[in-house]
C-alpha cells in the first residue's frame, strides 16, 4: 500500500468517526468536538440566530457532544428541547452533560437517525442542525419530513463549517448555497444566509415553514408566472 492511499484510508476513517462517533476513537472525536473552541463558538452563534423564546419546543438533529443542546435548554427554560443522534456514544455523553435538565424533563435525547424520526406529541417551534446534514442519507427528503414537524411559521437553522483539508471561505459559501437550495426544495421559505468569520467561516442558513395559505400561494407562483405579478409580494422577511 502506498503512503498516499494509507493516508486516504486514515482520513476516511477519521471523517466517518465525525459522522457517527463510536468505540474508543469515537470517544476521542467526542472529546475534540466538545473542547474545540470553534465548535463551541459556532454552536452558540447558530443558537443565537434562531431567536429561541422561553416557551419554545426545539429539536436539534445530530447534537454530538451537546454544546447547542445545553444552550437551547438555557434559553427555552419553560419549553422543551429534543435531540436526536444516531451515535450511541454521543447520546451517552450528552445525556451526562445535560443530566439535570433531563431529570426535570426539559430535555429529551433520543438515540435514532434523522431518517427514522420519532413521534412528537405537539408541533415544534424550531429545528437546528450544525455540521450534521452532510452525513444524512437523503437530506432533501429528511428536511421535508422535518418541516412536517414544525408549526406554520416555525424556524430552521442549518449550519456548515467545512472541515475538509484546505477548506476556504469559498468552500463555506458553496456549502451555504447547498443548504439554501435543499431548504427551498424541501418547501421552506424566506431562506437567508449568515456567515461567522472563523477559519474556515461558518455558513448558517435560516428559513421558515410557511403558513398553509402561503404554501398555496407559493405553489401557485410555481405553476403560473402571471400569478407572480398578480398575487405575490415578497413574503415578510424571517425574524
Ligand atoms: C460532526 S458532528 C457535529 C456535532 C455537533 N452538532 C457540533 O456541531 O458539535 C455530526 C453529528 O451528527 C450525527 N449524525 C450524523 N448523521 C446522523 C443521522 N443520520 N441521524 C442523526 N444524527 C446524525 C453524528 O452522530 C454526530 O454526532
Amino acid at each position: 500500500m502506498t503512503s498516499t492511499s494509507l493516508k486516504q484510508r486514515v482520513t476516511t476513517k477519521i471523517l466517518r468517526q465525525f459522522g457517527r462517533p463510536h468505540g474508543v476513537p469515537g470517544r476521542l472525536v467526542g472529546w475534540v468536538m466538545a473542547h474545540r473552541a470553534s465548535n463551541r463558538q459556532r454552536s452558540l452563534w447558530v443558537v443565537s440566530l434562531l431567536d429561541v423564546q422561553p416557551t419554545d419546543r426545539v429539536l436539534e438533529v445530530g447534537f454530538g457532544p451537546g454544546l447547542a443542546i445545553a444552550e437551547l435548554a438555557r434559553l427555552a427554560n419553560q419549553g422543551h428541547v429534543y435531540g436526536i443522534d444516531h451515535s450511541d456514544a454521543m447520546v451517552r455523553r450528552t445525556r451526562k452533560r445535560n443530566a439535570a435538565a433531563i431529570r426535570t424533563q426539559r430535555v429529551t435525547l433520543l438515540h435514532t437517525s434523522v431518517d427514522r424520526l420519532p413521534h412528537f406529541d405537539k408541533q415544534l417551534d424550531a429545528i437546528v442542525a450544525v455540521n450534521s446534514l452532510g452525513f444524512w442519507p437523503n437530506p432533501t427528503q429528511q428536511l421535508s419530513e422535518l418541516r412536517g414537524l414544525l408549526r406554520p411559521g416555525g424556524r430552521i437553522a442549518l449550519a456548515s463549517q467545512p472541515r475538509c483539508a484546505g477548506a476556504t471561505a469559498d468552500t463555506t459559501a458553496r456549502a451555504g448555497r447547498e443548504l439554501h437550495d435543499r431548504l427551498t426544495q424541501a418547501g421552506f421559505t424566506q431562506a437567508r444566509m449568515e456567515t461567522l468569520p472563523l477559519a474556515p467561516p461558518v455558513a448558517c442558513v435560516l428559513a421558515t415553514n410557511p403558513a398553509e395559505e402561503q404554501q398555496g400561494l407559493f405553489r401557485l407562483r410555481a405553476v403560473s408566472p402571471m400569478s407572480v405579478v398578480l398575487l405575490a409580494g415578497e413574503p415578510p422577511r424571517w425574524r
